[in-house]
């Protein structure tokens, strides 16, 4: 039986023969499934993958903070196929030297072409497949870590509007891709250059040509998002994701909110609507300055946005005398930590709630803060197929 061994020394081994299916297996409908390391799960019914992701994310806050919950209903805004807005992939070499933008297949099989993964959209599927014919148009051939040939290491595409985005990003600074995609309209083309042995997925896109800012919209609100800041992955999820932070946070006409990671405000907008005033805070430039256009945009006149890194913006925002009834801290897939988390206390918070794609760095956070009691829990299922689950932990003071 083939297997693979990875990061952390796990073995992957390959499936031969089902011999008897679970009540809960299911047909994956990928062609892929059995090697693309992408949506792991996608050969469990999606009602037995929720509930088994719930309990694990569940158990995995009760273990690092001790607090019991009952397990909540998971929010299920997403289609299984179709949903992914942004695609990370990876120049490999395929069939006759051609380039594939793809992932790296399991057990030495060949690349998985994202340009046919059924969790993209339609739009970023057809994306994929211009930019690579473009890129084997021109000869460009992939970046080779082992022997250090070849140029380009990954391209970020994104397609959740009228405008799409991509990315090329490179080994070694270049300009001869300068005019790729030029002649085609309503298309932001950007290089990027991550040198070898770095695996950042974006350092500093320089714009080569077509629009710098994107648009998405989510219920009625337009939001503009400029490089670097990203577009959502999951569009289709952020209707029923602002309606879960209404509901858990619940703010009042008299509430002042303080957001860290507000990113171009996509849950700022509703919850100004309904608080006093609302103070949103993101170390991303770009993000902050899309966060204010998009909010005069919407008509929304009670939001400030402060750029800088939650800790010492909030230092600077306490020593200026801020006081929050309620806070959302919103983390990517690392804590925000005890520089954050312990002066949190000292805005006096009736309620804060903690939204991240990882249980275990959220619980991270809790932990540091012993002075807020787990309360409620919400589940939102914006990736079917995977083993992730974004989690939202509402903690009273
Ligand atoms: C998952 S995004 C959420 C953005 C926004 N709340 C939304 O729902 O669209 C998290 C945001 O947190 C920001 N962020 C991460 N760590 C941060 C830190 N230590 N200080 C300030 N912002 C941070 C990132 O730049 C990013 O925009």
């Amino acid at each position: 039986m083939a297997s693979d061994v990875d990061r952390r020394g796990r073995r992957t081994g390959r499936l031969v023969r089902v011999l008897e299916p679970a009540p809960d297996r299911v047909d994956p409908a990928c062609e892929r499934a059995g090697t693309c390391p992408g949506c792991s799960l996608r050969h469990l019914s999606d009602g037995a993958r929720r509930a088994y992701e719930a309990e694990a994310h569940a158990a995995t806050l009760a273990r690092l903070t001790g607090a019991r919950i009952p397990l909540p209903e998971v929010h299920a805004p997403t289609p299984r196929d179709g949903y992914r807005a942004r695609a990370v992939a990876r120049a490999l070499p395929g069939e006759g030297g051609r380039l594939t933008l793809g992932l790296v297949a399991r057990f030495g099989a060949s690349p998985v072409p994202l340009a046919a993964c059924p969790v993209q959209s339609p739009a970023t599927r057809a994306l994929l497949v211009e930019v690579e014919a473009a890129l084997n148009a021109r000869g460009v051939r992939a970046f080779d870590p082992d022997t250090g040939h070849g140029l380009l290491r990954h391209v970020v595409v994104e397609a959740a509007g009228p405008v799409a985005r991509v990315v090329l990003v490179t080994a070694t600074p270049t300009d001869s891709l300068d005019d790729l995609l030029a002649e085609r309209p309503g298309r932001g083309v950007f290089v990027d250059c991550v040198p070898p042995r770095r695996f950042d997925t974006l350092r500093a896109p320089r714009h080569l040509h077509g629009p710098v800012a994107a648009t998405f919209t989510v219920d009625d609100d337009v939001f503009a998002a400029t490089m670097p800041a990203w577009l959502p992955q999951t569009p289709a999820s952020l209707s029923s994701l602002r309606a879960a932070v209404l509901d858990l946070l619940a703010p009042g006409p008299g509430d002042t909110v303080l957001e860290l990671g507000c990113g171009a405000g996509t849950l700022s907008l509703p919850l100004a609507r309904r608080a006093r005033a609302l103070v949103g805070v993101d170390l991303e430039r770009a993000a902050v300055i899309d966060a204010q256009h998009n909010a005069a945009a919407a008509g929304v006149t009670n939001a400030t946005f402060r750029v800088g890194h939650a800790d010492r913006a909030l230092r600077r925002l306490l020593a200026g005398g801020l006081r929050a009834d309620a806070v959302v801290v919103h983390a990517m897939r690392r804590p925000y930590g005890p520089a954050v988390m312990g002066p949190l206390r000292a805005t006096a918070p009736r309620v804060v709630l903690c939204i991240g794609p990882s249980p275990a760095a959220l619980a991270r956070d809790l932990a540091t803060a012993p002075w807020l009691t787990l309360d409620r829990l919400a589940f939102v299922d914006q990736m079917p197929g995977t083993a992730a689950l974004l989690t939202l932990a509402l903690c009273r003071a």
